[in-house]
C-alpha cells in the first residue's frame, strides 16, 4: 500500500521535467493526481501515461480565475484536496543589465505570486478538511545568491519566506507548508541559454562537481523529497527548507583536500 492512498494531490508545471516526475511519484504512492500546466497537449499526454488516477487541467499559475476553476473542479470530482505542489517555474539568466523590469516582474509573477494565488485558492477546502500539505519547489538559488540569476534568486528566496509564514499561520488549521530546494540542471529549462553556456563548460562542470555528492541531482531524487513533505511521513514538519543539492550548500568542497 502506498503512503498517499486515498489522498488527492494537485501539481503545477507537471507537463514535463521535475513536475512530471513528482506527479508520477505521487501516483505510484496511491494518490489521485491532477496534473496542471500551461502546456495543454504535453500535460494531457503526461496524465494519460499515468493511468486512471491521473488527470490534466490547464492552469496558468499567475491567473487567479484558473486557480478557482481548477480547485473547484478537483474538489467536485474527487471530494477533497490534500496535497498541493507548487512546482511550475520559469528561469531567466542574464546580468542585471540584461534583466529588464518586465522580465524581472514576470519571473516573480510565476515563481512567487503564482504560489501565493494557489495557496489562497486551496485555503477554504484544506481548512474545512483540517488537513493539507503544501510543498513549494524553491531552489538552491533560493538559499544562496548567484550571479546571473538575480530575478530567479529573488523569486525563489521570496517563496521560502512566504512558505514559512504560511506554515506559522495555518498550522493550527492542520495545514503544513514546506520547501524543497533542488540543485539540478534541467536542459529544457536552460534551453534558451545553452549555446552561450557552451562557452564556459568547465565552469558549469565545476559548479556541479564541487559538492559532497558530485553531479546533477536527478528529478527522481527531487520528487522523493517532495513525496516526504507531501505525506504523513513528515507529519511534524512544517516551515522547513529541504535542500536536495548533493551537499552544495553544506559548505565548500576542495578536491585536493580529499588527498591530504
Ligand atoms: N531541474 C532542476 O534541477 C531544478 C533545480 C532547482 C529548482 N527547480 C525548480 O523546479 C521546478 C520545475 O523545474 P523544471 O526543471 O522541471 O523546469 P521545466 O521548465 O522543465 O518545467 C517547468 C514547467 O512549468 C510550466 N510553467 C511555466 N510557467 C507556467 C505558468 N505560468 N503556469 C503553469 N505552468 C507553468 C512549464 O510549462 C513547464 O512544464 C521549477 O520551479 C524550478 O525553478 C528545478
Amino acid at each position: 500500500m502506498g503512503i498517499l492512498e486515498n489522498r488527492v494531490a494537485l501539481v503545477t508545471g507537471a507537463a514535463r521535467g521535475v513536475g512530471q516526475t513528482i506527479a508520477t511519484t505521487l501516483v505510484r504512492e496511491g494518490a489521485t493526481v491532477v496534473l496542471t500546466d500551461v502546456r495543454g497537449d504535453q500535460g494531457r499526454q503526461a496524465a494519460k501515461a499515468l493511468g486512471a488516477r491521473a488527470s490534466f487541467a490547464e492552469l496558468d499559475v499567475t491567473q487567479e480565475a484558473d486557480w478557482a476553476r481548477v480547485v473547484d473542479e478537483t474538489v467536485r470530482t474527487h471530494g477533497r484536496l490534500d496535497v498541493l505542489v507548487h512546482n511550475a517555474g520559469i528561469l531567466h539568466m542574464g546580468t542585471l543589465e540584461n534583466t529588464p523590469p518586465d522580465v524581472f516582474r514576470r519571473v516573480l509573477d510565476v515563481n512567487t505570486v503564482g504560489p501565493y494565488l494557489g495557496t489562497r485558492a486551496v485555503l477554504a477546502q484544506m481548512k474545512t478538511q483540517q488537513r493539507g500539505s503544501i510543498v513549494y519547489v524553491s531552489s538552491i538559488d533560493g538559499l544562496v545568491g548567484m550571479n546571473g540569476v538575480t530575478a530567479y534568486a529573488a523569486s525563489k528566496f521570496g517563496v521560502r519566506g512566504f512558505a514559512k509564514s504560511v506554515a506559522l499561520e495555518l498550522g493550527r488549521s492542520g495545514i503544513r507548508a514546506n520547501c524543497v530546494c533542488p540543485a539540478g540542471g534541467n536542459t529544457e529549462m536552460y534551453g534558451p541559454w545553452f549555446e552561450k553556456m557552451a562557452g564556459f563548460t568547465e565552469q558549469t562542470k565545476a559548479y556541479t562537481d564541487n559538492r559532497g555528492i558530485p553531479g546533477v541531482v536527478s528529478f527522481a531524487a527531487i520528487a522523493e523529497a517532495v513525496l516526504y513533505l507531501a505525506s504523513d511521513s513528515s507529519a511534524g514538519v512544517t516551515g522547513i527548507d529541504l535542500p536536495v543539492d548533493g551537499g552544495a550548500t553544506a559548505g565548500k568542497f576542495l578536491a585536493g583536500f580529499n588527498t591530504l
